[in-house]
């Protein structure tokens, strides 16, 4: 995977890449056209996507040690406790006379005897990790009322209640105040917690109590963890697309992302609970967004790594997965304001409203903001009835403006289809967002995705990709193929402009979605080979990209595979099953005796009076029996549905765990016969009908397979056919780039 730099030749460049000695495999012969005049490589290709998904942002990426410092999570002392050294007083959740309207609730210590200290200890996020000889700056905003003539001190202390470090702050009075001090670290300590205490008897007031370390990255004040932001700038992102995937959308509306709640003093910012706090994998209940890393600072961070910054706008939508609420187009003219008035902020002048609050929190100059995204994964009608209305307001004002449009959570579906015939029917789009979580395998085969397609049209963005294998972890064949992929789009780029792999960050112990680029805890971080992949592309972008011939490289690509059964949403049965090819039996299932020739992973499946039945209408469940290498078969069969909501699925051609072909008889609510392609978690429609399936009655399916075709017979009547021919692989993938001032040819190579 090291590129391999040649010095640039006149003519053409052959390389001869030889099998080990003894292999019968052909050599593979690979041949620039260094004399192609090429065309260039997009100066933004490859960047990064954040989102504040499985501690990215809270307890990861933004550098605050105390977790839940304005008590506003749900559990209003959730990650605190009460410390008590020998004295007494009560710990309170109170709401009169907050610190402001959107920071309502602080905690009150009543004390009645201090004691040796009386207090709050915070526990961070899974313990406060701390270095011995660094420095960490406390904050909070605190009052008292006139009896208390104490102090407050902040102090560090490890597992075992030896302090590390503390400081005393004076100067408390009746109104809320922010006071600061630093705390030096004596000893270094992976799980320690920050104690503040009341010195003396009285009432206190508490709210955004905060620590940071001194050293964050550019040593910026609210600033970001040095070490996971090191690894940003060690992948030399062109772009940061921020702050989400599907937390700009909201699970409904009053949870989305508004980027107003996220400027201005961090006290003043609304927190709002993260829409990923209970996805499968969640550990911590409490997953909140405090927005301390904000969208300024989120400019900011862009500008500290030379990456373009990218931000996703809400665009009157919530999850459509989940509450899918809508804003009413006569009501969306708040959330077009919120578009126009964030290019103000970005690029207004210091002058200019929004422009001003910029300069306020320290950044008079500009940031340049050049690209715009109009809503996050959305899809269908109800989208673009919106994105018209935000397209025709940005342009009008902004006209440069490059906007980033979606073409629904996956490629190659209805949705996709929907957004492109739009895009090529009129509706303007500058660049097209796609996203694809795929098996490794559909990677591989869609190197040339983007080969053929049309150069009028609209740019795109390849917004979020990872190859997903088998239980979704980090391995290096994923990481190949996404390579192998990322070839294909340097070779169209002058057609895809952008690409980023999703999601960037993942705390390990606390994170919901897998596989991610870098993973981390509270003291270190590595990166995945998917990060070295990033890596290896992005710091070899090179500037022209030069035609590369791999003859050889093309493995034959049968389309062959075992044969299958399954259900979605519903219980079914099947019986005498059998393939067969000429006058061959290939397989043959009675169920007289079990199914020891049938399997799946987790599979529910029984055998009972002769027929194999899944019998739970709510686990979806397929079983395959048979060899990867079949082709030009026929499987027959009886199968009956139960009960359920739809009806069943007989599946051919599988070769691989997750990719194989569907024909899914009484799909998309028992409306349709549906032909599908299954990779991983999506399914592409190759062709539909109206059709249903009653429950209680035996039906006889047939499928012929006579090389890529594939006949479809319910009940003895061809119902579907269709010719799908499996997608080529290749052996070997490259990529030639052209270095104009280094004066090389950069070659990538993945086997
Ligand atoms: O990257 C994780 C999620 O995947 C994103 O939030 C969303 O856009 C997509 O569905």
């Amino acid at each position: 995977m090291t590129p391999i730099r040649f010095a640039t030749l006149a003519g053409v460049t052959a390389l001869l890449i030889t099998r080990p000695v003894g292999s019968a495999e052909p050599a593979v012969t690979l041949t620039i056209d260094v004399a192609h005049p090429g065309h260039a490589v997009s100066s933004v290709l490859h960047g990064v996507f954040f989102e504040a998904i499985n501690y990215g942002a809270d307890g990861g990426l933004y550098a605050e040690l105390v977790q839940n410092r304005s008590f506003e999570h749900a559990e209003h002392l959730y990650a605190w406790g009460t410390v008590n050294r020998g004295g007494d007083g009560d710990v309170t959740i109170e709401t009169a006379g907050p610190l402001n309207a959107k920071n309502p609730h602080y905690a009150r210590l009543t004390v009645r005897d201090p004691g040796r200290g009386f207090g709050l200890g915070n526990y961070g996020f899974g313990g406060i990790a701390v270095k011995s000889g660094e420095n960490y700056l406390f904050s909070v905003r605190a009052r008292t009322d006139a009896a208390y003539q104490g102090a407050l001190i902040a102090v560090l202390e490890d597992e075992s209640g030896r302090p590390l470090g503390e400081c005393r702050l004076a100067g408390l009075g009746s109104a809320w105040a922010q006071l600061d001090g630093t705390i030096k670290c004596g000893a270094t300590a992976t799980s320690a917690r920050l104690v503040v205490l009341a010195t003396a008897a009285g009432r206190v007031d508490l709210d955004v109590v905060s620590l940071f370390p001194e050293h964050t990255f550019k040593n910026r004040r609210n600033g970001v963890r040095a070490d996971l932001a090191q690894m940003l700038a060690d992948l030399h992102p062109a772009f940061m697309r921020f702050p989400g995937g599907c937390i700009v959308e909201g699970r409904d509306l009053p949870n989305r992302y508004q980027w107003k709640d996220t400027i201005g003093d961090i006290a003043g910012r609304s927190e709002n609970w993260n829409r990923w706090q209970d996805a499968v994998r969640g550990t911590a209940p409490q997953y909140y967004q405090t927005y301390g890393l904000g969208f300024f600072e989120f400019f900011q961070l862009c500008e500290d790594l030379g990456a373009e910054p990218l931000p996703i706008l809400n665009c009157g939508m919530a999850c459509q997965y989940q509450s899918k609420q809508l804003v009413p187009l006569d009501q969306l003219d708040p959330y077009v304001q919120d578009a126009l008035d964030l290019i103000e902020f970005a690029n207004g002048p210091a002058a200019s409203g929004w422009g001003a609050q910029r300069a306020a929190m320290g950044h008079p100059e500009p940031f340049h903001l050049k690209y715009l995204g109009v809503g996050n994964e959305q899809w269908g009608e109800d989208y673009f009835a919106r994105y018209k209305i935000f397209q025709a307001a940005i342009k009008a004002k902004h006209p440069d403006m490059q906007l980033v449009t979606p073409a629904g959570p996956g490629v190659d579906d209805g949705f996709w289809k929907l957004a492109w015939d739009k895009f090529r029917s009129g509706t303007p789009a500058d660049i097209v967002d796609e996203h694809y979580y795929r098996p490794p395998q559909w990677f591989l085969e869609n190197a040339t995705r983007y080969d053929a397609q049309d150069r009028a049209g609209p740019k795109v963005f390849a917004g979020e990709f990872a190859a997903h294998d088998r239980d979704r972890r980090n391995t290096l064949r994923a990481a190949l193929a996404e390579a192998a992929f990322m070839t294909g789009l340097v070779r169209n780029s002058d057609l895809v402009a952008m690409s980023s792999y999703a999601p960037l960050f993942a705390k390990a112990g606390a994170w919901q979605w897998a596989p991610d680029l870098i993973w981390f805890d509270n003291t270190r971080v590595y990166g995945t080979p998917s990060y070295y992949v990033q890596q290896l592309f992005s710091r070899n972008r090179g500037d022209v990209v030069l035609p590369v011939d791999l003859a050889g490289a093309e493995v034959p690509a049968t389309p062959a595979g075992r044969v299958g059964l399954g259900t979605l949403q519903t219980a079914a049965e099947f019986k005498d099953v059998r393939v067969t090819r000429g006058g061959q039996t290939l397989l043959s299932s009675d169920f007289a005796n079990g199914a020891p020739e049938w399997s799946g992973a987790g599979h529910r499946w029984t055998v009972r009076d002769g027929a194999y039945q899944q019998t739970d209408p709510g686990t979806p469940a397929s079983v395959f029996a048979g060899d990867a290498s079949w082709s030009d078969y026929t499987l027959s069969l009886k199968a009956r549905k139960l009960g359920g909501a739809e009806g069943f699925w007989i599946i051919v051609r599988q070769n691989g765990p997750e990719n194989y072909i569907v024909w899914n008889l009484g799909g998309m609510r028992n409306t349709s016969h549906i032909l599908q392609f299954h990779l991983g978690q999506q399914d592409q429609f190759i062709s539909q009908v109206p059709g249903r399936i009653d429950a209680g009655r035996w039906y006889d399916v047939k499928i012929e397979l006579k090389g890529a075709k594939l006949d479809c017979y319910l009940d003895g009547k061809l119902v579907q056919s269709a010719k799908v021919s499996p997608l080529q692989v290749q052996c070997l993938y490259a990529s030639a780039v052209r270095d104009e001032k280094a004066g090389e040819i950069i070659l990538k190579v993945i086997n």
